[in-house]
């Protein structure tokens, strides 16, 4: 039993669900937060049924003071805060640098690169106060290499990235640790709209991974709780890339 108090943003489907269900499983205490209130609460109910002290609170990772209140909520309720998972993302308007627009720009900015620069402001005042604390944010392949008709996305990871490697200087004295998930392609609906999007078939958009598949949402969140957890206590400022070895090429 780990007994840990663990936020999830953006937890309410593919990677963050999966996510919020192996913590649970290893007995931490969950809060789990998204844009949906009926669907929250039926994850925090799933997350009871399996044992765990969960909670669900609303949250838009581009509001400040949504932000605010789902920390001071999750430090209410559980005393603590020792893993942040910064999930919550969004792919944007996948089209050629010649059709992108400021609105796609903005809307891919505002959740990727300012909803997680949000989230490490609230998250690691609380735990430099504490002294401790584990923050994983969620990049991507698209964190350190460019795909043609993904470049705002692809911006916004990398920028994610950079977020990743201040945070964890300014948390490294105090031992608050910040890393980075860097996922290949993984079973959820963003890997549907990527496809969809490349105009392939899903195998020939695979068929670009040395793995010749994609991962499930289990074997990226078997890295996060790995991140989260003592095992990994010296790792700071890193990117593990879960990707079946797409960024060696
Ligand atoms: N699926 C992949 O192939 C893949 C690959 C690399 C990285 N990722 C990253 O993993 C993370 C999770 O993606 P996923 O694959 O589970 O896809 P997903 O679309 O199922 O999950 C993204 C979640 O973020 C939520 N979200 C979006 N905007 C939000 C906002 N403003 N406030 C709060 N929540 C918001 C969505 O509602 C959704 O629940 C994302 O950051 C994504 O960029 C995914």
């Amino acid at each position: 039993m780990s007994n840990a108090t663990v936020l999830i943003t953006g937890a309410l489907t593919g990677i963050g669900r999966v996510t919020a269900n192996a913590f649970a499983r290893q007995g931490d205490r969950i809060v789990v937060s998204g844009r949906h209130e009926e669907n929250g609460k039926a994850l925090a109910a799933e997350l009871r049924a399996l044992n765990a002290e969960a909670e669900f609170v609303l949250a838009d990772v581009r509001s400040e003071a949504e932000v605010v209140n789902l920390i001071a909520q999750a430090v209410r309720r559980f005393g603590r805060l020792d893993v942040a998972v910064n999930n919550a993302g969004t792919e944007g308007e996948l089209v050629p640098i010649i059709d992108q627009s400021i609105a796609n720009y903005d809307a891919t900015f505002t959740v990727n690169v300012l909803g997680t620069l949000l989230c490490l402001k609230h998250e690691m005042r609380v735990m430099l106060r504490q002294g401790s604390g584990s923050i994983i944010n969620l990049s991507s392949v698209a964190g350190q290499v460019g795909i043609a008709g993904a470049s705002v996305y692809v911006a916004s990871k990398h920028a994610v990235e950079g977020l990743t490697k201040s945070a964890a200087l300014e948390g490294a004295t105090a031992g608050v640790r910040v890393n980075a998930v860097a996922p290949g392609p993984v079973e959820t609906a963003m890997l549907e709209r990527f496809v969809a999007s490349s105009g392939e078939a899903k195998a020939a958009f695979l068929a670009g991974v040395p793995a010749r598949r994609a991962s499930k949402p289990e074997e990226i969140a078997a890295t996060i709780l790995f991140l989260a957890s003592d095992q990994a206590r010296y790792l700071t400022g890193q990117r593990i890339a879960v990707d079946g070895g797409y960024t060696v090429q």
